[in-house]
């Protein structure tokens, strides 16, 4: 009893410590003005400032985090908004959603997506020298993106699409184009990927390709998105898909975009992230592995479903991906349900990325097992919207 109470008020303290104190705007401020990050490196433990330097070297070391600098200020405001919980939840929750039902309509649109498209797109992506965050090709990466899910929306007659750029404290914009719901309040659906790319010996100006990371996942979304407009697609909720910047820095891009929903009080049904889906160990089976931590449970039982009414592989459950291991985990932080299928189990996956190997002639890519992944997408947009 003595133990028990004594580690319930170790506990109280703890959390009382991790949020009594928090950092003020000035310090914000003056220490981001300094080039330092605030970087959150754990679940339950305070932030901690680092140098740019000391950022890069925790990169370097396969070693995830949020970097909070930005979102540091609305997340603070946000708990004392809601007052309740003592902080930004990130357990997992369990959503739930109904089977797979609309099997005709979304074959038909399946069946129009091609490999050909991807590899078009993934050429011009691939092309720029890397699509860092902070570079001008990444930018230039950004501004393609846009301008050809605009193309899109055009070509197949949509004004009523909207695409932007979502600007950041840094120069590369996420985008985000939403194709209006019928009923515009309804929760939207989300799809995520990563349009930036690093090279870890040199981000600046090194060569990053980032075919797979996150190539992929960002032309498995263009892809669907077309698909889905070719296939006059009229969802009742909205239905958005998102490229994120920052990704590879510290989930910038998807923090901000969902603080800002979160704060807004924009409702999520559902987020889709794709990062990596176009490469599995050579002689290891094609699976879509899913991320079970910093997930939605409920919404991985639905993404079981979904995979096993529409894809030729099978489902497999990862291994826990850990702390702020992809955009996902940007949404989880912000209670919203999201689900991250991955290209392999992790240990079957692509061991080139963050370099200039990060290409499509690496042994082991495979369009075809790309596909799936955006197969799935359109179908997931397409359940979850109608
Ligand atoms: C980073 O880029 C440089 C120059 O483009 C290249 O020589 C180097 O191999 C790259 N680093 C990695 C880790 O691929
Ligand atoms: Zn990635």
């Amino acid at each position: 009893m003595k133990s028990l109470l004594s580690t319930l008020l170790l506990l109280f303290a703890i959390v009382s410590v991790g949020y009594a104190r928090p950092i003020a705007t000035s310090e914000i401020a003056a220490k981001s003005a300094q080039g330092l990050r605030l970087l959150s490196l754990a679940e339950g433990e305070d932030p901690v400032w680092k140098t740019e330097a000391e950022v890069l070297d925790l990169l370097r070391a396969g070693k995830n985090f949020f970097d909070v600098t930005d979102t540091y200020e609305l997340e603070t405001k946000l708990r004392a908004q809601t007052g309740s919980a003592a902080k930004v939840v990130s357990d997992v929750l369990r959503a739930t959603y109904a089977a797979p039902s609309k099997q005709t309509q979304v074959r038909a649109i399946l069946g129009t997506l091609t490999t050909t498209n991807m590899q078009s797109y993934l050429n011009t992506l691939t092309a720029f020298n890397n699509r860092y965050y902070r570079s001008t090709t990444g930018v230039s990466a950004s501004n393609w993106i846009l301008s050809t899910v605009q193309g899109f929306a055009t070509q197949y007659g949509r004004s009523d699409v909207v695409a932007q750029q979502v600007t950041h404290s840094f120069q590369q914009p996420s985008v985000v184009v939403r194709i209006p719901g019928s009923n515009p309040s309804a929760p939207r659906v989300l799809l995520g990927s990563h349009m930036d790319s690093i090279n870890l010996s040199n981000p600046t100006n090194g060569r990053a390709p980032g075919a797979d990371d996150d190539g992929t996942g960002a032309v498995n979304l263009l892809e669907a998105y077309r698909a889905l407009l070719q296939g006059n697609f009229r969802p009742t909720n909205p239905v958005e898909f998102h490229w994120y910047a920052g990704e590879e820095a510290g989930l910038l891009g998807s923090q901000a975009i969902a603080a800002n929903y979160k704060s807004t009080g924009v409702q999520v049904k559902a987020h889709l992230n794709l990062d990596m889906t176009g490469y599995y160990k050579p002689g290891t089976a094609e699976v879509m592995a899913l991320a079970p931590d910093y997930a939605d449970s409920g919404l991985n039982e639905f993404m079981k479903l979904l995979i096993t009414a529409y894809s030729r592989i099978p489902w497999a459950n990862d291994l826990a991906c850990g702390y702020a291991c992809s955009d996902h985990a940007s949404w989880n932080r912000q209670g919203f349900p999201t689900a991250y299928p991955f290209e392999a189990v992790t240990g079957n996956d692509n061991p080139t990325i963050h370099s200039a190997s990060d290409t499509t002639s690496v042994n082991g890519f495979s369009w075809t097992h790309s596909l799936e992944f955006a197969k799935i997408a359109a179908a997931f947009a397409y359940e979850l919207g109608i």
